[in-house]
């Protein structure tokens, strides 16, 4: 059995967050955002086809699913739920899918979530030209997704689009067209002028990724301009590489991106310009965080045991953070060391104790001397103060750090 720490998630725009996007949602307030347009899963039984291809995506996919429709529409319907929760009255939410799951996420939306009345379209998306083994095969050749379309209310933002009209269009009474163009319509991609095909069948497009669900920025584009005006807050909630978060960033809207595979994360969070601190909830490894500079890692050991780093170097002479869910049962104060920890600094650090009134600490670093043990002890022995050492190594291994007193059983929660 394998335990860990629950993290808390922050609701703040313009954020990647790494984790299982209902755990995440549930920090949210209601009616915040103004657009969600997911891309889940698609209960297909072939995983290549759902994922990254990570341990993280693929254990949600094999854990969540087990291969039952059943077992999938409750895994969506917890989301959706949660989804339509935090959508503002006046927001719009887009269920990308295809064959496999479309009536049944339609018949769970208009039955369980959404008022029927709010569903505004069926979008028909063609992927584009095919060629090769594709159209071999016997029977129609499958060449669409499903992009089912509904508002909360019926004040939702709508920004009609429009297809430029060609040079050559002229109307059925031989003149000039004056409008805008063609009003787009519910089928995409799939009249003259409105190109819009997807880049798994562009071998050569500067898009790509190497993702293999990948969505072309063109197609969230459109979502986003005609649902959304700028500074709105976009959300998607299974975010893949990040498709939504760039078109979002470069429309002038304000974005969040969840995604449990922190695989996914990277790539969002490198499009993005983000790097992996600033990622809520990633989960990094100590080798990864090594390579964070000083400050960063320094508030990395903190968050591991679950304390809050203090922002403003001073502030606080001598502490680095604060821990509350410890065997001390109140907030004492953490030290992060560079360098090995010696005697003198485990002196200073029980001064500090005392000055904080408190009834011990926490001392992180990778190493710490003979001596400065023995100091330890004898503080402990004869002022009752108690400092407790943790070695960077230790920092992932959530039992040791039970056992150290530097969190609590109750803090801890069982996911496996
Ligand atoms: C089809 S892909 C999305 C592709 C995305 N539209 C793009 O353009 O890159 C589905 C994503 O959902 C993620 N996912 C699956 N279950 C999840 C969950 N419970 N919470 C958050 N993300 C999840 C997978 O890791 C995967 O990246």
């Amino acid at each position: 059995m394998k335990i860990k720490m629950e993290i808390k998630y922050h609701f703040k725009p313009n954020t990647v967050y790494c984790g299982d996007n209902l755990r995440v949602l549930k920090y949210f307030p209601d009616e915040c955002v103004d657009l969600i347009y997911i891309d889940p899963p698609f209960f297909s039984g072939r995983n290549y086809d759902l994922v990254f291809g990570d341990k993280y995506a693929i254990r949600a996919f094999q854990d969540t699913f087990e291969g039952k429709s059943e077992t999938y529409l409750s895994f969506m319907e917890d989301r959706i739920r949660e989804l339509h929760r935090v959508l503002k009255p006046t927001g719009s939410f887009y269920l990308h899918c295809d064959w496999h799951a479309s009536a049944h996420l339609r018949i769970l939306c208009d039955d369980k979530i959404f008022d029927p009345k709010n569903y505004r379209n069926e979008i028909i998306w063609r992927i584009g030209w095919l060629s090769g083994y594709k159209t071999k095969k016997i029977g129609w050749i499958r060449n669409h997704d499903t992009i089912h379309y509904y508002v909360k209310s019926k004040d939702f933002t709508f920004n009609k689009e429009y297809i430029p009209y060609k040079d050559d269009y002229v109307r059925r009474d031989g003149k000039k067209p004056t409008g805008k163009g063609l009003p787009i319509e519910d089928t995409w991609n799939c009249s003259r002028g409105d190109i819009l095909n997807s880049i798994s069948i562009m071998s050569f497009s500067k898009e790509k990724l190497g993702y293999p669900t990948q969505k072309p920025e063109k197609l969230l584009e459109r979502i986003i301009k005609a649902s959304s005006n700028e500074g709105d807050i976009i959300l998607d909630a299974f975010c893949g590489c990040g498709t939504t978060l760039v078109v979002a960033k470069r429309l002038k809207r304000k974005w969040i991106g969840i995604d449990v595979s922190p695989i996914g994360c990277t790539v969002m969070a490198d499009r993005i310009g983000y790097q992996l601190k600033d990622i809520q909830g990633m989960k990094y490894s100590l080798e990864q965080a090594k390579n964070l500079d000083w400050m960063d890692f320094q508030k990395w050991t903190i968050k591991a045991i679950d304390g809050i780093p203090l922002t403003k170097k001073g502030a606080d002479k001598g502490i680095d953070g604060w821990q509350s869910n410890n065997k001390f049962n109140e907030s004492v104060p953490i030290e992060v060391k560079q360098h090995t920890i010696g005697r003198p600094d485990v002196q200073k650090f029980n001064t500090i104790i005392e000055r904080e009134k408190k009834k011990g600490g926490f001392m992180i670093a990778f190493k710490i001397s003979k001596p400065a043990i023995i100091e330890i002890k004898r503080l402990k022995r004869e002022t009752k103060r108690d400092i407790i050492f943790i070695n960077f190594d230790e920092l992932m291994d959530k039992g040791i750090l039970m056992r150290k007193g530097a969190t609590k059983p109750d803090n801890v929660k069982m996911l496996f």
